[in-house]
């Protein structure tokens, strides 16, 4: 019998909070690999929050992905067949292949993974793009001083957890702000944050920032947007550094969403706000994968990944970063 492939397309553009019907589950032949090509049996997916804005029919940083094709995103494999001197059978890679179980992929666009140096699925998340974005985005833009507080939203989460242990690595204080009681125990209790607030109870997050925050806010690593970071805009400092890292929040709202006119604040504190793309360290990727694998080894930074079994379970994985569901990274584990 044939051996068949089954993929995810994108088959409704979602308006406001993704369905799961926007997704469909199809079947289709093996793909071959040409000459430069391999072909990469799926091992592990990441769900990422971006996809959301990929999904909508205007460009926002990347193309919007076509309607009734395979979702493409970061995933990593085991090469079955290989057309590419540069890769055997057998060899792990990574890179951005699709929501299938077999993918073919250009010898340029796969990244081959050491799977003795740490486990493949830390190449989606702390050796990947969530653990770049944490490493370069706060050590670059937030540039933490030993002593100063940092605050980080959707800090249970596969950026936000790194942030929160890269910034005590850096001899800071660390209040985290996330939207469960479980979440607020593993920052504590796992983490090893200094506070950490549930901003869905109590329903008065300006006051337990605030009690969290007595010497301000000289960092704040924003993940989220929208009513949170409004409530902490308030307490920054002089010179306070604001990352800003991504705006889950707001990703599916219909509408344009008001907010607090920031500008005076940022001139009253000489506070700089910078909004930052992993893809601009491009360059220093190698030497941000070397630190962050250091500390893994070294156990100064947790591992924390969310698993969903499964490609049919893929789209509840993703519409699942909308709701909390995950602590530390999201993957679906396809075999
Ligand atoms: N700039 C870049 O290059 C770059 C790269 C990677 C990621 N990002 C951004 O970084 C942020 C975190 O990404 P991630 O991959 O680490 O995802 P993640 O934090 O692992 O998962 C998303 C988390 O966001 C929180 N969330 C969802 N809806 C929310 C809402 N309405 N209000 C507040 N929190 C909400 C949820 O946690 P709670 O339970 O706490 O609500 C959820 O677990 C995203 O905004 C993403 O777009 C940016």
């Amino acid at each position: 019998m044939e051996r068949m492939n089954r993929q995810i397309l994108l088959v409704k553009r979602p308006l406001g909070m993704p369905d799961e019907s926007d997704f469909k589950l199809v079947q289709s032949p093996l793909p071959s690999p040409q000459d430069g090509e391999v072909l990469i049996e799926t091992h592990y997916l990441s769900v990422d929050p971006y996809m959301r804005g990929r999904m909508n029919e205007r460009k926002a940083f990347a193309p919007p992905y076509p309607l009734n094709e395979v979702i493409t995103g970061s995933a990593v494999g085991k090469i079955m067949s290989s057309r590419s001197p540069r890769f055997n059978t057998g060899d792990f890679v990574s890179g951005m292949l699709a929501w299938e179980e077999y993918s073919v992929a250009n010898e340029n666009n796969v990244r081959k993974i050491n799977p003795d140096l740490a486990p493949v699925s830390t190449a989606l998340g702390v050796l990947g793009m969530p653990g770049l974005t944490a490493y370069f985005g706060l050590l670059e833009i937030g540039k933490p001083q030993p002593g100063e507080t940092v605050v980080v939203s959707a800090a249970a989460g596969a950026v936000g957890a790194l942030v929160g242990q890269i910034a005590k690595i850096k001899s800071c204080r660390v209040v985290g702000i996330a939207g469960s009681h479980r979440k607020v125990k593993y920052m504590l209790d796992d983490l090893g944050f200094d506070a950490a607030i549930n901003y869905k109870n109590p329903s008065d997050i300006r006051a337990s920032l605030t009690k969290s925050c007595r010497d301000g806010v000289d960092i704040y690593f924003d993940n989220v947007g929208g009513d949170i970071s409004d409530c902490v805009f308030a307490l920054i400092n002089d010179n306070a550094r604001i990352p800003i890292c991504g705006q889950i929040s707001l990703y599916n709202m219909r509408e344009t969403h008001g907010g607090l006119r920031v500008q005076a604040l940022l001139m009253a504190h000489t506070a700089t706000m910078q909004g930052f793309r992993v893809s601009q360290f491009a360059d220093r990727f190698d030497e941000g994968r070397t630190q962050l694998a250091e500390w893994l080894r070294d156990g100064k930074i947790k591992l924390s990944e969310h698993i969903v079994e499964g490609l049919e379970n893929t789209p509840k994985a993703f519409l699942g970063l909308f709701r909390g569901e995950n602590l530390g990274k999201s993957l679906v584990k396809i075999c």
